[in-house]
């Protein structure tokens, strides 16, 4: 499985598709350079709320997957997901979680991180393919 993930990887940057700034192994097992991240993926005992299923193998600490369900001040990034001047319904707020967690815990993002300048982390991720039900479902 590794080995053709490593080729899948090796075709995608040989074809120019992505510009991710890894290579190899560390491709599969990687977290970027963010404001919350691990440097290297591992287990957590504990992963608060949606985080969990990443706990085994995650790039976010129960903390940050604590940070990533909360609003405004108290969260990870003082974002208040009411800014539009309405509440935010319950099940909008569930993909926001499912997203919030994906973004900090996800060691698998390794093909499309990407170095950035930014005040808050040096790497991002870029070009992410889509499922078209993914789509579907924020709308
Ligand atoms: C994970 O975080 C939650 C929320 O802060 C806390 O209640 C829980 O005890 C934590 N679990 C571990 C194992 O640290």
């Amino acid at each position: 499985m590794i080995n053709y993930m490593n080729l899948i990887a090796w075709v995608f940057v040989a074809s120019g598709q992505v510009t991710s700034v890894l290579s190899g192994e560390e491709i599969l097992n990687v977290c970027m350079d963010g404001k919350h991240h691990k440097a290297t993926p591992g287990p957590e005992a504990e992963l608060f709320g949606t985080c969990s299923p990443w706990k085994d193998r995650s790039c976010c600490t129960n903390e940050t997957a604590f940070l990533s369900h909360q609003d405004g001040e108290e969260g990870a990034y003082g974002f208040n997901y009411d800014h539009c001047g309405q509440k935010m319904s319950d099940k909008c707020r569930q993909r926001f979680n499912e997203d919030n967690c994906f973004y900090e815990c996800s060691p698998n993002m390794g093909p499309w991180i990407v170095d950035v300048q930014s005040s808050y982390r040096n790497q991002k991720f870029e070009d992410v393919p889509l499922c078209m039900s993914e789509c579907v479902d924020w709308w």
